[in-house]
């Protein structure tokens, strides 16, 4: 047998063959089923998003109009679930929340054959359709504000912003977020999405599967590093202070959040399209300082590390796009959760169609026949 070598982060060691997305990091190319992520991300919206993802191929209008409906049918949260959120600890951070209540969703929920397509289907119809509305629900009980029901006239981003602020958003608003939702939908083998084919692979329901991506998705390193880049820019104060704070994080050898990536080497093309969305909200609502202070300090990473590879990423543009649309900061993550279950699930669904239980190796470096010795005796 070969001595094999370890690769940290198992950096590039394809762990499936996968037809949903693709990434070229070299050029920042990024791609859902073969379709350019700019030219969905003009053209199309996130409830065709789904479809293209879980089913390879974009929907006829009569199938986009028959998710649509379906969506919007499966959004009332039974009581058991609602009890759940109403006793969680005002306190806690929105992504436990989340996790918590995918889990107990699969408790009330009938059980799932991965193999019966009909069966599979709603379960994913499902977790699409109520994700939302576990996140809105949470952030309004936590506030001291009652459950508000869906509203089942709109699709996913509007009801969202309506749930979790009580009234119908603006055009720009809807079309935003729905964005957004579109842009982090889905993202090859990232932490999450592997950590949801481990859980897949065991055979576990679809909302272990959903629950465990949750909580990689939750750390800062990933989906987590939306929220820290805006206490970042906050923390830096202004543009004039770019340039202090940034030599202080390289003498701490820290890092700068929402920078640097395993796979892309050039911009994040996602971060370009975030930065066109942050301009038209800016146009129509004015802009934030934020924004400046954001522009000074890739300018400030480029000219160091941009040598190295290290160039913007998904989340450094989100929060400020988010926080323009009036959410919670500790609720940025969660909307990249509410996003990445469709891509968490295409997953699930490639997974099972020719399942392998994960179980990789390791390169035991501990000792071999160790001497036992009493518990008086020892030292
Ligand atoms: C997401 O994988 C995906 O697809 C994820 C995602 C998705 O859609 O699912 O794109 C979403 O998670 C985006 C990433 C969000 N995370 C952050 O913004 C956190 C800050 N970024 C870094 O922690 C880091 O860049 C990672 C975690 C994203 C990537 O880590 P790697 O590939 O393991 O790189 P590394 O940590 O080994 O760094 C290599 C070098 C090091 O310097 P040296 O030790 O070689 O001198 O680059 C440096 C690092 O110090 N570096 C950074 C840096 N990122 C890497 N230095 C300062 N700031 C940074 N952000």
């Amino acid at each position: 047998m070969t001595t094999q070598e370890l690769v940290p982060g198992l950096a590039g060691i394809p762990a499936a063959e996968s037809s949903i997305s693709y990434i070229d990091g070299a050029v920042g190319i990024l791609e859902y089923r073969g379709h350019p992520i700019e030219i969905l991300s003009e053209e199309s919206n996130f409830e065709e998003t789904c479809w293209l993802l879980l089913r390879g191929a974009l929907p006829t209008r009569a199938e986009l109009d028959g998710l649509r409906a379906e969506l919007r049918s499966r959004r009332s949260l039974n009581d058991d679930v609602l009890g759940l959120l109403r006793a969680l600890p005002r306190g806690g951070h929105p992504m436990n929340a989340l996790q918590v209540a995918l889990a107990g969703l699969g408790m009330t929920s009938p059980k799932v054959d991965a193999a019966d397509e009909a069966s599979s289907w709603e379960a994913c119809l499902q977790m699409i359709a109520i994700t939302p509305v576990l996140i809105a629900t949470f952030e309004r009980l936590r506030r001291g504000d009652d459950y508000l029901a869906p509203d089942p006239e709109l699709d996913t981003a509007a009801n969202f912003l309506w749930m979790l602020n009580g009234e119908k958003p603006s055009a720009i608003a809807e079309r935003t977020l729905d964005c957004c939702l579109v842009l982090h939908a889905e993202h090859t083998m990232n932490a999450s999405t592997f950590a949801a084919r481990v859980v897949a692979s065991t055979e576990a329901d679809p909302y272990s599967v959903c629950s465990s991506a949750v909580g990689a998705l939750y750390g800062p390193l990933h989906g987590g590093a939306n929220e820290r880049v805006l206490q970042q820019l906050e923390a830096i104060g202004g543009k004039e202070n770019v340039q202090a704070w940034f030599q202080g994080q390289m003498a701490d050898r820290g890092k700068v959040m929402g920078f640097g990536h395993r796979v892309y080497k050039t911009k994040d093309p996602r971060a370009t399209t975030l930065q066109r969305l942050v301009r038209e909200l800016f146009a129509e609502h004015g802009s934030t300082p934020l924004y400046d202070t954001a522009l000074c300090l890739e300018q400030e990473v480029l000219e160091h590390l941009g040598e190295k590879g290290i160039h913007p990423n998904v989340d450094f543009f989100s929060g400020i796009v988010y926080q323009k649309l009036g959410i919670p900061t500790d609720v940025f993550t969660p909307i990249f959760a509410m996003a990445r279950v469709s891509g968490w699930l295409a997953h699930w669904r490639e997974q099972m169609s020719d399942n392998r239980i994960f179980r990789p190796g390791q390169i035991y470096t501990g000792e071999h026949e160790a001497a036992w010795v009493p518990i008086d005796d020892r030292g």
